[in-house]
């Protein structure tokens, strides 16, 4: 298996595993580990084989991750902060395209780009101890990692603007009534099982409309994409699957459809 400096990364039956593991930094994010995700991400995007799910969390009980690596600020000048932004960019994009969902077990801090982290995943699961925030204000910045974005399209405009402009700790309970986070957990180990019985469900569908699904779904947030027009394209894409014929034949025959992913 590949070993990285910052993460773990666990390959199970049915899905990836991916810890942040920097725990004595609260997991913040410095470049290498930004740049051990995106070659994580894409292992993953070239082994989708039995895969149906990444859940992505941090190591340790105290912290998700803490932001980016703020020992790493003192050497940002104009083009290394351009760089900065854009190396963090493309990795959450990446994330936020995977053909298959994405989890964010927040289990603890998820600060600055923890928060923006979790907000490119597909799906927020959050244990009682997380806590929510974009703290960029207080160092004189804004988030740089598509916070500004995800976090206005996820929960509004109004609370976005307040928890950036505030710079608050938003609890998980407070995160959910907000629509920031899809489920709560006690702890760790009851959110890995929430997390499990959600691959399990996505295992259970046909991989094509899956990846269709977020696809299109994505679209809506790209001005440079008409959405509808789009999901025309990937319904017809669907439809010329066998998954399709096998979907459509279950149900008339009354069984559960056995996709095949073709
Ligand atoms: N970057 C680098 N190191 C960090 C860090 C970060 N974001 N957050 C915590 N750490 C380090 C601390 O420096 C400390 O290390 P040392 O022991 O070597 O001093 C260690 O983690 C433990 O942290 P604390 O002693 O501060 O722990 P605490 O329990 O007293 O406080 C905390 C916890 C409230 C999370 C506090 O650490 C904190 O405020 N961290 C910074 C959070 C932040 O501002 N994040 C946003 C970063 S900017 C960003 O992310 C921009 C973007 O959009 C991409």
């Amino acid at each position: 298996m590949i070993r990285y400096n910052n993460l773990l990364f666990e390959v199970t039956k049915d899905y990836y595993l991916i810890k942040i593991n920097r725990p004595k930094n609260l997991n913040a994010l410095n470049q290498e580990t930004i740049k051990e995700l995106k070659s994580c991400f894409d292992y993953i995007d070239n082994n989708l084989k039995n895969k149906y799910g990444v859940i992505i969390t941090g190591e340790g009980d105290k912290s998700f991750v803490a932001g980016a690596d703020i020992k790493e600020f003192t050497q940002l000048d104009n083009d290394s902060s351009l760089k900065f932004c854009k190396n963090g960019h493309d990795l959450f994009n990446k994330i936020e395209r995977m053909p298959i969902p994405v989890i964010a077990l927040v289990n603890g801090y998820a600060l600055g780009g923890g928060c923006e982290l979790s907000l490119a995943c597909h799906l927020r699961i959050a244990t009682k101890n997380a806590q929510f925030s974009q703290p960029e204000i207080n160092l004189g910045l804004i988030p740089g990692y598509g916070g500004t974005q995800r976090l206005s399209q996820i929960i509004g405009k109004s609370k976005a603007l307040e928890i950036m402009l505030t710079a608050n700790m938003i609890s998980a309970q407070k995160a959910y009534e907000y629509n920031l986070v899809n489920d709560l957990a006690k702890n760790y180990n009851e959110a890995l099982k929430k997390a499990h019985e959600l691959i399990l469900i996505f295992k259970r569908k046909a991989p094509v409309a899956i990846k269709n699904v977020i696809r299109s779904v994505n679209n809506y947030y790209d001005i440079n994409v008409d959405g509808f027009q789009e999901e025309i394209n990937l319904f017809v894409d669907c439809s010329k699957t066998k998954d399709f014929n096998e979907g459509v034949k279950a149900f008339i025959e009354k069984r559960c459809p056995d996709f095949t992913g073709e």
